[in-house]
C-alpha cells in the first residue's frame, strides 16, 4: 500500500522508535505529588530555554491557554486578542465557557500582528460599564495567518503595552520554536516581557502528547492550581515528559527542514498554473494556496477533478490529505515524516488535479 502524505497538520507525527525508547526507559513518580523525575526535568529545562522562573506540563496547548488566561483574568475581565487566533476560533470557547472571561477580538493583519494602535485604543477606561481588561495574547507563529512568525521587537512593545497599563500579555507559543528558527533567533528572545507563553511539544517537536506553560513562580503556583481544577493533573506523567524532552534535546533541527520542505512545496506550487500562492507569506512549515479555478469550494473541486474526496474541510487527493480552510483556500503543513519524495508526489497530484 502506497504511503500517505498527511499534510493536514503538524499534530500528525509519530514518534520515531528513539523517542519510543526514551519513553519506556522513563523514571516515573506522582507528578500530582510533585514527585515525577522526568516531568521535573522538563519542566526545569523548558522554563530555563524560556528565561522564566518555572515550567508546567499540561496535556495540551489548548489547557495551557486556557491556564494561562484562567490564571490571568478573573470572571468578568476582558481580553484582548486577535480575531484569527487559535484562542478565539478553535478552543471551544473555553475562556468564556470556564473563566467567564469576556474577548475582545481585534483584526489580525496578514503576519498574524495586531495594529500596536487598535491594542492601545482597546484597552478599557476604569469605568463602571466596561469589563477591565485584564490581559492581552498573541499567538506566534499565527496558525492561521500564514504561519507567519512574530518579531521579537513586536513581542516587546505590545508587552511594553501592556506593562504600562498594569495587564499581562499571554503568547499562545504552540510552535515558538518555528518563529525562532525561521527569525534566526534565540528562542527566549521571542518572550522577553512576555508573562506567560505555552509551547506544544506535540507539533513541530513531534511528541505525541503535551505542551509547557512558563512563567513566574507565582504564575505558576496559581496556574497549577487551576490546570488540576480542569482536571489536567496526571500522575506518572513522566511518559509525557520523557518525549518531551526527547523533542527538546533532538527534535528542534528538524524544523529548519520542515521550513525547507513548505518552501520547496510553494515553489512547486507557484508553478502549478490554477493554484495561486503567495511565496512571499511562506516563512515556516504552513502554507496556504488558493484555488483559482471557478472559485470552488471542496465538494465542487471534486465533482469537477478525479481522485479526490472529500469529507467535512479535510481534501484526500489520491493518498495527499490536506485541510480546506475555506472556499477556494487550501493548507498544508509540512512536519516530521514528510520526505523530498512526498513534496515531489504532492506536486504531481496537485498539478494532475487542475490540469
Ligand atoms: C496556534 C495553536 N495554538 C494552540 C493549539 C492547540 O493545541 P492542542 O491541539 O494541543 O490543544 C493549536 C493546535 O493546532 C494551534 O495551532
Amino acid at each position: 500500500m502506497s504511503k500517505i502524505i498527511d499534510l493536514r497538520s503538524d499534530t500528525v507525527t509519530l514518534p520515531s522508535n528513539e523517542m519510543r525508547k526514551a519513553i519506556t526507559s522513563a523514571k516515573l513518580g506522582d507528578d500530582v505529588f510533585g514527585e515525577d523525575p522526568s516531568v521535573n526535568e522538563l519542566e526545569e529545562k523548558a522554563a530555563k530555554i524560556m528565561c522564566k522562573e518555572a515550567g508546567l506540563l499540561v496535556p495540551s496547548g489548548t489547557m495551557g491557554n486556557l491556564v494561562s488566561i484562567l490564571t490571568h483574568c478573573a470572571r468578568g475581565t476582558e481580553i484582548i486578542l486577535g480575531d484569527k487566533a487559535h484562542t478565539f476560533v478553535f478552543e471551544a470557547g473555553g475562556i468564556s465557557a470556564f473563566g467567564g472571561v469576556h474577548s475582545r477580538q481585534l483584526k489580525n493583519e496578514t503576519d498574524g500582528t495586531i495594529n500596536i494602535q487598535e491594542i492601545k485604543s482597546a484597552i478599557r477606561m476604569d469605568n463602571d460599564h466596561f469589563p477591565k481588561t485584564a490581559a492581552i495574547t498573541l499567538e506566534n507563529t499565527h496558525n492561521l495567518c500564514n504561519g507567519s512568525p512574530l518579531t521579537p521587537e513586536y513581542i516587546k512593545d505590545v508587552a511594553q503595552i501592556a506593562h504600562d497599563n498594569d495587564i499581562k500579555l499571554h503568547v499562545d507559543g504552540a510552535r515558538i520554536f518555528n518563529a525562532a528558527v525561521s527569525l534566526d533567533v534565540d528562542v527566549k528572545n521571542m518572550v522577553t516581557g512576555v508573562d506567560s507563553i505555552t509551547f506544544c511539544l506535540s507539533k513541530g517537536l513531534s511528541a505525541p502528547i503535551g505542551s509547557v506553560v512558563c512563567g513566574s513562580k507565582e504564575f505558576i503556583y496559581q496556574a497549577r492550581r487551576n490546570r488540576k481544577a480542569l482536571g489536567g493533573g496526571m500522575r506518572q506523567a513522566g511518559i509525557i515528559a520523557a518525549a518531551g524532552l526527547f523533542s527538546l534535546n533532538n527534535m528542534l533541527e528538524q524544523i529548519r527542514e520542515d521550513h525547507e520542505n513548505a518552501l520547496r512545496l510553494a515553489a512547486g506550487i507557484n508553478e502549478i498554473e490554477g493554484l495561486v500562492i503567495d511565496l512571499e507569506n511562506i516563512k515556516t512549515n504552513i502554507l496556504y494556496f488558493d484555488f483559482e479555478k471557478g472559485k470552488a469550494r471542496g465538494e465542487e473541486l471534486a465533482r469537477q477533478t478525479k481522485n479526490i474526496e472529500i469529507y467535512p474541510c479535510e481534501i484526500a487527493l489520491n493518498n495527499i490529505r490536506f485541510f480546506e480552510s475555506k472556499p477556494n483556500r487550501f493548507r498544508l503543513v509540512t512536519h516530521y515524516g514528510i520526505i523530498d519524495d512526498d513534496i515531489e508526489k504532492t506536486l504531481e497530484s496537485l498539478n494532475k488535479m487542475v490540469n
